[in-house]
C-alpha cells in the first residue's frame, strides 16, 4: 500500500519579491477602483455585499492587525476605532460593527481610508525592508492572498450595488476592462463532450511547499469510483432550455430549501437576467446586454445549479472529482477564469485539518458548516490567485458569485 502523502505545509515566501508583490497587489485593488466614483465606494445593496471603500479599508486591517501590531516594533494604529468598523469577522481580534450595517458608514470618506491605505503601505514596505523573519513573510503572503479574495469580492459586491440601481450603470464599456472579458468569456458552442476518469485511489489536496490556505491541507487519498466529466460549463443557451421547459416550475428538481425560495420570491430566471421582448438580457459590469447563448451561465445558486444537472439527468461532481478530473485531463476547458464551478461536497475539514493558533486560525475552519465547495476560478478572479487545490465556498443561496456548472456523469 503507499504512504499517504506527506503535508509539509507551505515554507515562507523568501524575502527579495514579497515587496514588489505587496506593492503589485495593493496598486491592483485600486485600480479596480478606477471607474467609481465618490458616492459608488459607500453603498452596500444587500447584507452579503460590502461597500467597496469597506474593502479598502478592511484589506489595510488585516496587514495592520495582523503583522505591523504584532511585528513592526513602536507601531501605532492610524485609528484605534477603525478595528471595530474594518474587523470582518476574527472574534479574537475584538469586537465589530455589524455587517449588514456596512453600507450606513460614511465617515472615514473615501479619501481617509484611501490615506489609511497610504499609511499602511509605507509601513509595511519600511517593514518588508528590514528582512523580516519567515513567521512575519508569511503572514504577508496571507495578507496579499486575502487581498486578492477581496479584489473579487469587490467586483461582484459593487456588479450587485449597480443592478441595485434603476439606471443599471456600465462600469467598463464592454471590452474595456483590462482583465477578462465580463460578458463574452470565451463562449463554447457545440455539444459538450465528455472525458473519463478509471476508479481507484487518488491523491488529493494540497501537499507543495508553495502557498496554499490551511483548509486545502492536508493532502490525503481517496477513493473514486469511475466517472465522466464535461469537457466544458454548461451555456447559458443550455439554461435558457431548463428555464424554457419548466425548470423554475417543477418542485420535482429542486432540494426542498430551494423550491421554498422559488416560490416565496417568484423566482424564474438567474439573478442578473431580464427577459426582453423573445430573448434575454443579463446585467454585467458592462451594464445591460443581449445575452450571449454560448457563454457559460453565471450568477447561479447552489439550488439553481443542482436543479439544471437533475434536469439534465446528470449530477454536479464531488470536488475531488473536479480535482483529480483537473489533473488528468488538463485539456478540459474554462476550468479557471470563467466561472467558479459548484460541486455537491460539503465545505468541510480534510482529515487531519488543523487551523493557526490565534485569531488568523478563524480565516476559514470556522465556516466548515452548511456551505458547498467551489473549485476553479472565475473571470473575477486576480491572475495567480487560483490553483488546483483551491477551496472556495458559499452557501446554498449564494447567487451574487461569478459561479456556473460544470457536470459529472456516472
Ligand atoms: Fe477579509
Amino acid at each position: 500500500m503507499p504512504e499517504a502523502p506527506s503535508s509539509p505545509g507551505p515554507a515562507a515566501p523568501p524575502a527579495p519579491g514579497l515587496a514588489e508583490r505587496y506593492r503589485s497587489v495593493r496598486a491592483y485593488t485600486e485600480g479596480l477602483c478606477a471607474p467609481l466614483v465618490t458616492e459608488d465606494f459607500v453603498v452596500s445593496s444587500m447584507p452579503d455585499v460590502s461597500p467597496t471603500k469597506w474593502h479598502l479599508a478592511h484589506s489595510s486591517w488585516f496587514f495592520e492587525t495582523f503583522v505591523l501590531t504584532r511585528h513592526a516594533p513602536g507601531y501605532i494604529p492610524v485609528n484605534p476605532r477603525y478595528a471595530f468598523l474594518f474587523n470582518s469577522y476574527y472574534v479574537q481580534a475584538g469586537e465589530r460593527h455589524c455587517r449588514a450595517q456596512r453600507g450606513l458608514v460614511t465617515r472615514p470618506t473615501v479619501e481617509e481610508v484611501l490615506q489609511y491605505r497610504r499609511h499602511v503601505d509605507e509601513q509595511m514596505l519600511k517593514l518588508l525592508a528590514g528582512a523580516p523573519p519567515p513567521e512575519v513573510r508569511s503572514l504577508v503572503e496571507l495578507g496579499l492572498h486575502h487581498e486578492q479574495q477581496h479584489q473579487e469580492l469587490l467586483l461582484t459586491d459593487i456588479k450587485h450595488v449597480m443592478w441595485t440601481n434603476p439606471l443599471r450603470p456600465a462600469l467598463w464599456p464592454a471590452g474595456t476592462a483590462p482583465w477578462a472579458a465580463w460578458h463574452q468569456s470565451s463562449p463554447r458552442p457545440g455539444a459538450i463532450g465528455w472525458r473519463e476518469v478509471p476508479d481507484g485511489i487518488r491523491h488529493v489536496g494540497n501537499d507543495t511547499s508553495g502557498f496554499a490556505f490551511d483548509n486545502e491541507r492536508p493532502a490525503h487519498r481517496v477513493f473514486l469510483d469511475r466517472y465522466r466529466i464535461a469537457d466544458r460549463l454548461v451555456t447559458n443557451a443550455e439554461f435558457r432550455a431548463f428555464i424554457e421547459d419548466g425548470g423554475y416550475r417543477r418542485a420535482d428538481l429542486w432540494l426542498a430549501a430551494g423550491w421554498a425560495i422559488v416560490q416565496n420570491e417568484h423566482r424564474g430566471a438567474p439573478i442578473y437576467w431580464d427577459q426582453a421582448g423573445d430573448g434575454w438580457t443579463e446585467f454585467t459590469l458592462s451594464g445591460q446586454l443581449s445575452l450571449v447563448d454560448a457563454a457559460p451561465v453565471n450568477h447561479l445558486s447552489y439550488f439553481e445549479a443542482d436543479a439544471y444537472a437533475r434536469w439534465a439527468g446528470l449530477r454536479l461532481p464531488t470536488e475531488f472529482e473536479w480535482e483529480v478530473a483537473a489533473r488528468t485531463h488538463p485539456d478540459l476547458s474554462q476550468l479557471f477564469g470563467e466561472r467558479w464551478q459548484w460541486t455537491q461536497s460539503a465545505y468541510v475539514a480534510y482529515p487531519g485539518f488543523r487551523p493557526a493558533p490565534g485569531a488568523v486560525g478563524e480565516y476559514n475552519g470556522k465556516w466548515m458548516s452548511d456551505q458547498w465547495v467551489l473549485r476553479g476560478s472565475s473571470c473575477a478572479t486576480p491572475d495567480g490567485h487560483a490553483r488546483i487545490t483551491y477551496r472556495n465556498f458559499f452557501p446554498s443561496d449564494a447567487r451574487w458569485q461569478f459561479t456556473g456548472i460544470r457536470l459529472a456523469a456516472p
